[in-house]
Formats: structure tokens, C-alpha cells, sequence
């Protein structure tokens, strides 16, 4: 088991729902604890920027409108095997595919207003970590 933190988003559609405190209950009932987090209204540029490796993909432009049309709550989850637990947690990237009980079986309605963003690996968990948050932001406890 490792010691791991990744990035998480409460995306527009899950902020409008009102649902922030019941996607962090789920969180800390799985034993992710909260180490980092901010309420922010993303710009075009960082929405872009988030999601470059994306940008050939024919979902680019509708993801970047989704992404600004509304705050999104952005956290870093620590715990053991965190990139993992999170992403079963919260179920397929298609709601329609996620196991019930998942947060995207739970809150989603569809593949592009998914509710959730997850890191999928340790790596990308850093870079995501960083383009967010300050090493003075984020609370390791
Ligand atoms: P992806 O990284 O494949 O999924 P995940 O969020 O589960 O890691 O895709 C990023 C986001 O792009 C996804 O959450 C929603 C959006 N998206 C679409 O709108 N349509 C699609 O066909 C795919 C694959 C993703």
C-alpha cells in the first residue's frame, strides 16, 4: 500500500446539484482525507490548459464550455492507494457505464456533465496537484 494524493474536481453540474458536501462525505467515508481545496469560476485559459492532452479530441471545445459554465470545487485527496480509490469512487467517465452507488452512477446525467474529475495516475495526480495548488496550500496531515 502507498501513501498517495490526487486531484479531484466537484465539476459545474455537481456544484448546481448542491451535492459538494455529499461527494466529500463519500470521500472521507472511503478514508481519503481532504488536504487541499478552493472554490474557483475556472477561465477558458486554465480550463484549456487542464485539459491539453485532450485538445485533438472532438469533445475539446463542449469539455471547456462544461468546465466554465459554472465554479467547480477543486481538492487534493490523500490516502492509501488515493488515484485509485477515488477513481472507484467515482465510477466509468459514461455515467450510463458507472457501477450503482459510483458518484457518477449517483449525480451524473451524461459522458460530457460527468460530475467528477479524478487524476487517473500518480504522475498525472503531480502535474494536476500543482497546476491547482501551491505547495503552501496543500496540508499533508
Ligand atoms: P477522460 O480523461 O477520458 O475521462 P475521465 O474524466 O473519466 O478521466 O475524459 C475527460 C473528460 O472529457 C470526461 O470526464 C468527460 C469528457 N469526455 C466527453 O465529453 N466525451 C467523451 O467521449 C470522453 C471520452 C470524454
Amino acid at each position: 500500500m502507498a501513501l498517495e494524493r490526487t486531484l479531484s474536481i466537484i465539476k459545474p453540474d455537481a456544484v448546481a446539484k448542491n451535492v459538494i458536501g455529499e461527494i466529500y462525505a463519500r470521500f472521507e467515508k472511503a478514508g481519503l482525507k481532504i488536504v487541499a481545496a478552493k472554490m474557483k469560476h475556472l477561465s477558458r485559459k486554465e480550463a484549456e490548459g487542464f485539459y491539453a492532452v485532450h485538445k485533438e479530441r472532438p469533445f475539446f471545445n463542449a469539455l471547456v464550455e462544461f468546465m466554465i459554465s459554472g465554479p467547480v470545487v477543486i481538492s487534493v485527496l490523500q490516502g492509501e492507494n488515493a488515484v485509485l480509490a477515488h477513481r472507484e469512487l467515482m465510477g466509468a467517465t459514461n455515467p450510463k457505464e458507472a457501477k450503482p452507488g459510483t458518484i457518477r452512477a449517483d449525480f451524473a446525467e451524461s459522458i460530457d456533465a460527468n460530475a467528477v474529475h479524478g487524476s487517473d495516475a500518480t504522475e498525472t495526480a503531480k502535474v494536476e496537484i500543482a497546476y491547482f495548488f501551491a505547495e503552501t496550500e496543500v496540508f499533508p496531515r
